[in-house]
């Protein structure tokens, strides 16, 4: 059920069920009982949304005015926004009730119930939320590098950008390197695919120049120069490639 799409909300109103439920206790709903669009729903709700909405649609298809009366939630951390109460629907009239419930601090799978109370006798609407965990740490990772497979200047983008650009221009090339280059290539963790630097035998200036402005398209190197779809501008560059001489230094290995 997880969406690998961090911030989108994912809606799917899975299934209906056309009979209305009545549950213990409650007056059976007569035959002029209102047809809602569905009784049951089940939403999923992307871990970024706060607060589920879901709507509910009444329709009145019998001869004769109903109207609600009362509408009761299970619990308090779902609110029903009605129509002003009593509300009627004459014949042939529709309209609908919204059911909102603070997601805050609830994950998996859960239900809630709302009675509705009517003058053709009580009905009830439930719905089922699912809401998707947090991504862990690693999924987190093994998403971001399938983004940067599938396009690699994405991490200059979006909520990437906070860590993947250089937070202002002033900086000077070590604190370039650190936030723009180490953080790949120097990770503790550093992925497979992600090569240490300084082991090329030729790093020379056009060597660090050439891999900056164009990285290398097909793999998860980006390209760093502005005209390329890149952040950096040409004094960063340069800046960048003054420091990387003196911190890799050509003939020695590391
Ligand atoms: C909170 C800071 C942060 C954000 C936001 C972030 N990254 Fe990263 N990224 C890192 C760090 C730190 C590493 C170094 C590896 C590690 O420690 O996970 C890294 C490494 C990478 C790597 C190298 C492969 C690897 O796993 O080491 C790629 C590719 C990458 N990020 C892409 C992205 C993309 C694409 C996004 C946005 C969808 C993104 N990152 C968002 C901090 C971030
Ligand atoms: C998102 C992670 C990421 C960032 C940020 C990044 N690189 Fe890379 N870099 C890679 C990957 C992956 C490769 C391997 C490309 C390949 O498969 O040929 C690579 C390759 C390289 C190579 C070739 C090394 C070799 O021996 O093949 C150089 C040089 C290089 N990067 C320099 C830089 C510099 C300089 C910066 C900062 C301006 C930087 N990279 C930022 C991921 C990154």
């Amino acid at each position: 059920m997880r969406s690998p799409i961090g911030f989108v909300l994912l809606l799917a109103t899975m299934f209906t069920s056309p009979a209305v439920m009545v549950r213990a206790g409650m007056a059976e709903a007569g035959e002029n009982a209102l047809t809602w669009d569905d009784t049951e729903k089940t939403v999923v709700f992307d871990e970024a949304v706060r607060v589920a909405e879901i709507v509910f649609t009444a329709s009145n298809q019998g001869p004769e005015p109903v109207t609600v009366l009362a509408v009761r939630p299970s619990c308090d951390c779902t609110a029903v926004r009605t129509p002003a109460l009593p509300w009627t629907l004459n014949s042939d009239e529709s309209g609908q009730i919204v059911v909102s419930l603070d997601l805050t601090g609830k994950m998996g799978e859960f239900e809630k119930t709302i009675a509705i109370e009517t003058t053709a006798g009580e009905q009830s609407l439930l719905v089922r939320i699912m809401r998707a965990a947090p991504l862990t740490p690693t999924e987190r990772r093994a998403f971001n590098q399938r983004r940067a497979w599938i396009d690699r200047q994405a991490i200059f983008r979006g909520g990437c950008a906070r860590c993947h650009s250089p937070s202002e221009s002033t900086l000077s090339g070590a604190e370039l390197y650190e936030r723009v280059c180490a953080i790949c290539h120097e990770a503790a963790h550093r992925a497979a695919q992600v090569p240490v630097l300084g082991a090329s035998a030729d790093r020379d200036a056009a060597y660090w120049r050439n891999w900056i402005i164009e990285g290398r398209s097909q793999t998860m190197m980006p390209a760093f120069a502005r005209d390329r779809g890149g952040v950096l501008s040409v004094d960063q560059i340069d800046r960048l490639v003054e420091f990387l001489l003196a911190r890799f230094p050509a003939g020695s290995r590391l």
